[in-house]
């Protein structure tokens, strides 16, 4: 099995040195337009193997022919966000690269499972997709993972439990718009409604949701040790075929009552990429989150495909 992760900055590199760590691919190709900084942390990585005692090697720099021939490609590159800038305002340069990566890589790589990272995500995804003609299956973001391991973390403090024995869902986009979900989660086999009041619930959900701006105001960049974990963690879900079920941003068919747009849903991952797209009940009160976090996907997908009109204008 091949990887490849385009972007090797702060996201990429730890994508890298995760799945590495794992040791479940043969080998990962590390590409970054800055040739320099992909070789070199290629070759930091490989330095740390025998340290580690894993045998994926690795190999870095700007030619997508390193990339020949991936079974799983995570696209990070793009820029990060900035304090005071919203992931949207990313929009037109994110996806000027994020195209352009996608060709490179389905050029050499046509069998290629694509996992995006880049912002912002739901539109980033969107745009892979278009891009590269893949079946849906094969192409989506990575959010949910991410957003709902803020949730745990926090409620694991909260309610000083290890964070193994919380299991959470969500949905929607990524952004302040996503949707936890208190009624699915569980902590120890218990609902969480039944173990703290309502108003607190609702003040660790407001902070998960702008999880990603805290620390961008903690460190003038975004997070990197965690979005780099979760999208590990969906390449590890697909290279060894385990059907876990994670939330991911997947093109929508129907699901939740939507179409046409991808957003976070859970999704069951293994060989092949996206087997099935899981349907939760939902409360009205939920529904309307989705729907309102769907509006929201589908006005930055309106904002990109006016750039896209106006650059070819
Ligand atoms: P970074 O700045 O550390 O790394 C981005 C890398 O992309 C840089 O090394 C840059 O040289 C490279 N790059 C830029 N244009 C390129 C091109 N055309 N081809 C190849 N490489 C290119 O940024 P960081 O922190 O790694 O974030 C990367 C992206 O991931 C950002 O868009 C950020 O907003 C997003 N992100 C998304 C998360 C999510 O939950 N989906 C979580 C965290 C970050
Ligand atoms: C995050 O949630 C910025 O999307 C990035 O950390």
């Amino acid at each position: 099995m091949k990887l490849t992760v385009v972007g090797a900055g702060n996201v990429g590199a730890t994508v890298a040195e995760c799945v590495a760590r794992m040791d479940i691919v043969s080998e990962i190709a590390l590409i970054d337009i800055v040739e320099g900084v992909a070789k070199g942390k290629a070759l930091d990585l490989w330095e740390s193997a025998p340290i580690h005692g894993f045998d994926t090697s690795l190999v870095g720099g700007d030619d997508y022919a390193l990339t020949e021939g991936s079974d799983i490609t995570v696209i990070t590159a793009g820029l990060p966000r900035k304090p005071g800038m919203s992931r949207d305002d990313l929009l037109a340069k994110n996806a000027a690269i994020v195209g352009s990566v996608t060709e490179q890589i389905v050029s050499r790589s046509p069998n290629t499972i694509l996992i995006i990272v880049s912002n912002p995500l739901d539109v980033m995804t969107y745009v892979a997709y278009m891009t590269s003609g893949f079946p849906s299956q094969r192409v989506m973001g990575m959010a949910g993972i991410l957003d709902t391991a803020r949730y745990r973390a926090f409620l694991a403090t909260e309610l000083n439990v290890s964070v193994k024995d919380i299991s959470a869902m969500l949905l929607g986009g990524h952004g302040d718009t996503m949707v936890p979900l208190p009624r699915y989660t569980f902590i120890g086999g218990k609902a969480l409604p039944s173990m703290l009041p309502e108003q607190r619930i609702n003040e660790i959900v407001e902070r998960t949701k702008k999880g990603g701006g805290e620390i961008v105001g903690l460190m003038g960049t975004s997070a990197w040790y965690a979005p780099g974990a979760a999208a590990a963690q969906m390449v590890e879900a697909i290279v060894k075929d385990s059907n876990r079920i994670l939330p991911a941003a997947a093109w929508a068919t129907g699901q939740y009552g939507l179409n046409d747009l991808f957003i976070g849903m859970p999704v069951k991952l293994g060989t092949g990429g996206i087997k099935e797209i899981i349907e939760l009940d939902l409360s009205d009160e939920e529904m309307a989150m989705m729907n309102n976090s769907a509006e929201h996907v589908r006005e930055i997908v309106a904002s990109y495909e006016r750039i896209k009109e106006t650059a070819m204008a």
